[in-house]
């Protein structure tokens, strides 16, 4: 089995649950901490091996292209400034990394936005990751090698990446129903948003893929499903009930997923990097402190 070494990241959405932040800005261009959502999603896949990637863009999304582009004016600038630190900072432009754009004309769903990418895609296996997903702090995760290396050991046809959430919020997610109760598991069945009395794991979907070509084919004859949105989910439940090989990998306790896509999560995911930051974070941890007892009082 060759090496998967190229990915589709779809990023077309409008971003309508983070309205207003979201009207003219993509929301994987809103900052975490230093960087935007979506170079944590780019730094997380080239340390995994991905060399070329896939933006499956929308309208109002040029930001994510001019954010991976060189900008020779400002290096030099900064280089004849000799502002090596912030310098460094620009590195992530110069990673070994291909960048392919692709528009979704018509924004009906993620299962759409990846059939957008077939033709770049072709024949080969290849990685799903949300645009609006960072796994792990500062996106130190390698659930996608692990994710990789489980389908070629299964000759899989789909693996999905899971996260274990409280029993009471199953009715959010998209779940599993595993085979087993282990870190990896192959699948009987996805539930989409079960209530919690009937969900059958609490493990959901978490924002990462790897997919075989087969499921061009799937989502092709998937009809369109919730918010009249052409599921990805029900293009991988297609795959199952037609015999195909389903597993799930389970993140690890220190690989969280910060999920961008409301105002609630993307409040933590910021505080929660900002106080992991090197440079400002015990600053900022000794005034939140001194702000909640004073909330207190
Ligand atoms: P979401 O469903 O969370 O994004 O998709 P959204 O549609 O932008 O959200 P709201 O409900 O309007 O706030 C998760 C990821 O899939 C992409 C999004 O850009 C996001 O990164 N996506 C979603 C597409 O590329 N195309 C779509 O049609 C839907």
């Amino acid at each position: 089995m060759s090496e998967i070494n190229i990915a589709v990241v779809p990023v077309a959405g409008m971003g309508t649950r983070l309205l207003p932040a979201t009207k003219s800005q993509p929301k994987e261009m809103l900052p975490v901490g230093r960087k935007p959502v979506v170079q944590y999603v780019v730094e997380e896949l080239d340390r995994v091996g991905v060399n070329r990637l896939l933006f499956v863009t929308g309208q109002g999304k040029h930001s994510i292209e001019n954010h991976f582009d060189l900008n020779p004016d400002l290096t030099q600038m900064l280089r004849e400034d000799g502002k090596e630190d912030l310098l460094a900072e620009l590195s992530f432009i110069r990673a070994p990394m291909q960048y392919f754009y692709t528009r979704q004309r018509q924004l009906l769903g993620l299962g759409h936005a990846i059939l957008c990418a077939e033709a770049f895609v072709g024949n080969q296996p290849f990685v799903a990751a949300l645009g609006d997903s960072i796994i792990g702090m500062n996106a130190k995760s390698r659930i996608v090698e692990r994710m990789m290396k489980c389908y070629a050991d299964n000759d899989a046809d789909a693996i999905i990446a899971f996260e274990e959430v409280p029993a009471e919020e199953t009715y959010r997610y998209g779940i599993a129903d595993p085979k087993s109760d282990t870190d990896i598991f192959e699948m009987n069945d996805l539930v989409e948003k079960p209530q919690v009395s009937e969900a059958p794991s609490n493990l959901a979907i978490a924002a990462r893929y790897v997919l075989s070509p087969k499921i061009f084919e799937a989502l092709k004859a998937t009809k369109p499903g919730v918010g009249d949105e052409i599921q990805l989910t029900d293009a991988i439940r297609l795959l199952l009930k037609n015999s195909g090989k389903v597993y799930g990998v389970r993140l690890k306790k220190e690989e969280k997923r910060y999920d961008i896509g409301n105002f609630s999560s993307y409040f933590q995911a910021f505080t929660e990097f900002a106080l992991a930051d090197e440079h400002v974070g015990p600053e900022l941890r000794t005034y939140l402190k001194k702000l909640l007892n004073e909330d207190h009082s």
